[in-house]
């Protein structure tokens, strides 16, 4: 093993950067359909549907700006630039705005896909069933986001780094959507010590060692602060 630090961020870090969650009370997910809006099939059937429900999205993004657990989080990456792996969910983009760089496993809103040939480009603010893909000219323009039904991103290259870390951390995400609720059981086979950082339980928290329960506001720079000080001393690369 070697000492990786690698950290699974989901809807409830932004969520006090002004930006919903998908399942908590009134959260995404309760007033859109999954199925209209973050599938191929709702896509197929009623693409001006679906570019309204993320260019909203693109637009509190755009607007939002990262918070002091962004902040932190991109503090312990500067700090350890090899060690500390960031894997978000999240498709708002905070964690580059903060200064840090992260594994978009579930795409971002700034990218455009081309849902014929899969180029990308960026994505202008809002995005039509009209707009034509600059490489084959089909009007194919779809978000770059992974729906219900697709493969995440850089699947391969998570797998390794969980195979390879000292620490797994999930923060502010429910464990509901595999692969990435799985993640914690491959990191614990890896021998890494999982924790935990949430406003609350979720349905995986048995599956950590040790559980921080509060706003991520709080509980992160915290967390992260206990790693560049005194709790750090036990990671082998320091
Ligand atoms: N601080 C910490 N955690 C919070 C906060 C907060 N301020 N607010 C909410 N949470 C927690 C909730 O308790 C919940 O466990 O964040 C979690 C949000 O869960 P979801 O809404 O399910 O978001 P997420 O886990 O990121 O969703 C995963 O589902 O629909 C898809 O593709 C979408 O990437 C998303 C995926």
């Amino acid at each position: 093993m070697s000492g990786k630090i690698v950290i699974l961020t989901g809807a409830g870090l932004s969520a006090e950067s002004g930006l919903g969650t998908f399942r908590d009370e009134g959260g995404l997910w309760a007033q859109h359909r999954i199925e209209d809006v973050a599938t191929p099939k709702g896509f197929a059937r009623d693409p001006r549907l679906v570019h309204a429900f993320y260019n909203a999205r693109r637009q509190q993004a755009a607007e939002a700006t990262p918070n002091a657990a962004h902040d932190a989080l991109a503090r312990l990456q500067q700090r350890w630039p090899d060690e500390v792996i960031l894997v978000t969910q999240n498709v708002d983009g905070l964690h580059e705005k903060a200064g840090a760089t992260a594994i978009h496993m579930h795409g971002i809103l700034t990218g455009a896909l081309c849902a014929a040939c899969d180029h990308r480009w960026p994505a202008p603010s809002e995005m039509t069933p009209q707009d034509m893909c600059p490489h084959c000219h089909a009007p194919a323009a779809r978000p770059d986001i992974v729906w219900f039904g697709e493969i995440p991103y850089h699947m391969e290259a998570i797998d390794k780094h969980l195979q390879d870390c000292a620490i797994f951390a999930a923060i502010g995400t429910s464990g509901q959507v595999y692969p990435a609720a799985g993640f914690v059981a491959e990191a614990a086979q890896s021998g890494a010590e999982t924790v935990e950082l949430n406003l609350d339980r979720t349905e995986i928290s048995r599956a950590f060692d040790s559980h921080h329960i509060g706003p991520a506001t709080d509980i992160v720079p915290r967390w992260v602060d206990s790693l560049l000080t005194g709790g750090a001393r036990r990671l082998p690369f320091v």
